[in-house]
């Protein structure tokens, strides 16, 4: 008897004292007519508020409703981040969907796992979320992404696709040139100057983005017809531009083989570049108060090899539900919800991340807040996928490391290339 009242004792001091100390948060007491979603997605590039007011905005409009004797549960989302790399977020959710968790009902995936994802029947199927006549709304690139036998399996929420960012200044400085038009020009000027052109040359999944840019817009390419066509003579002569770029122009600096997307903004951010490749989220962060080359940066589409047309690697990421979800009607509503014109608008407008509505390019506000709105919408258009396979992340595994090997020094352009023509070609007899 003693015992428990000292037990009743000390937990309502815990409870207490908790409740006094600032910062020590203590989940709400479960309320039956709420349901919770878990919501993951990658850290964001800009300021997370920008979300939370979204999701907020969300739990308001959810509210839960007793009527008579009727009840409407609530809505409440728990917000979750990973780290920002494509590959391990990629990790995270095999093991976890693998193993059949439903420890997360909302995620956001990138635009080259839907079909893997899919294939493996961890998707919920959202397809009357979009049915066939709303598809036109959205850029082609994404849609076709996320559809597979006409099922719809996630709902593309933000749009990628790789674009030069220029010095301003630096390019009126050296007689008024236009931005490059061609690697070559690239080169020249970068040389001239002298200032580095930044890319992503890091072994990761940014990479292989980069890389294809190259290839792409030298009439190269990877897959043709479903057979590998990787070791051609443009895909050589492009990636030795590359490792050239790096090892005889010397226009690329070496750390180039470390740099991710951030790092790769914060070198060009402090001045140290003319130009960088980048995803347009950048654009937004140059361009901010306290920027040291606010004013000073261009937008534009890459270069590419003479007659040949630019290249700009697809990205982007959709919304899904996880099939084991437990609350799967409540998910779906936080998707369309989060995947509507209004939310993208937000977000277009807070952390720059650019809408998969195509009518929102015509938005006064979004136009104001980024210029090269129309440009981008062009460059969206033609962005070229990567090869859309359920294996697709087996194939990129052999491009990070065969590339890389090249930029290193440690292959041959032609060396890399051919061991994974090989490697390619085993990977897709081993699934076929
Ligand atoms: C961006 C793109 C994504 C790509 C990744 C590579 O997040 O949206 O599609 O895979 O960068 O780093």
């Amino acid at each position: 008897m003693g015992n428990k009242h000292l037990h009743n004792g000390l937990l309502a001091f815990i409870v207490a004292g908790c409740m006094a100390v600032a910062g020590c948060t203590k989940e709400p007491p479960p309320d039956p007519n709420t349901i919770t979603i878990t919501f993951k997605h990658s850290k964001l590039f800009g300021d997370p508020a920008a979300l939370q007011t979204l999701i907020k905005e969300f739990e308001r409009e959810h509210q839960g409703i007793v009527f008579h004797t009727s009840k409407e549960p609530g809505i409440r989302v728990k917000d979750e981040t990973l780290p920002s790399s494509s590959d391990e977020q990629h990790q995270f959710y095999v093991i976890n969907l693998e193993a059949g968790s439903s420890d997360f009902d909302v995620f956001a995936i990138d635009v080259i796992w839907v079909a893997e994802f899919a294939k493996a029947g961890w998707l919920r199927d959202l397809s009357k979320l979009l049915p066939a006549q709303d598809r036109e709304e959205f850029f082609r690139g994404p849609v076709e992404a996320v559809t597979l036998d006409d099922r719809v399996y996630a709902i593309p929420w933000f749009i990628d696709a790789g674009v030069l960012y220029y010095r301003k200044d630096l390019l009126a400085k050296y007689g008024g040139v236009p931005p490059p038009r061609t690697w070559g020009k690239l080169v020249r000027i970068a040389a001239d100057i002298p200032k580095h052109d930044i890319w992503q040359g890091k072994q990761y999944e940014g990479l292989v983005c980069n890389v294809l840019e190259y290839l792409w817009s030298s009439g190269g390419a990877v897959l043709e017809d479903g057979k590998v066509v990787i070791d051609s003579p443009e895909n050589r002569e492009a990636l030795k531009v590359m490792v050239d770029l790096v090892r005889t122009y010397r226009v690329t600096p070496d750390l180039v083989t470390t740099l991710t997307e951030e790092p790769s903004r914060e070198i060009f951010g402090r001045g140290k570049a003319i130009f960088m490749r980048n995803w347009p989220y950048a654009w937004r962060l140059l361009e901010q108060d306290g920027s040291p080359v606010k004013g000073k940066v261009g937008m534009t589409v890459l270069p590419h090899f003479p007659k040949h047309p630019s290249a700009a690697t697809l990205g982007g990421w959709q919304l899904a539900v996880n099939k084991n979800s437990k609350h799967p009607e409540a998910a779906e509503q936080f998707v369309a919800f989060m995947t509507s014109a209004k939310a993208q608008k937000h977000l277009g407008l807070t952390v720059g991340f650019q809408p998969t509505r195509k009518a929102l390019y015509e938005d006064a506000k979004l136009l104001a807040a980024q210029p090269a709105l129309a440009e981008l919408y062009k460059i969206f258009q033609r962005a070229r996928p990567r090869p859309v396979s359920p294996y697709y992340v087996l194939l990129s595994q052999a491009m990070q490391s065969e590339f890389s090997a090249a930029l290193a020094g440690v292959k041959t352009p032609e060396e890399a290339l051919s061991a994974l023509q090989s490697q390619m070609e085993q990977i897709l007899k081993r699934h076929k």
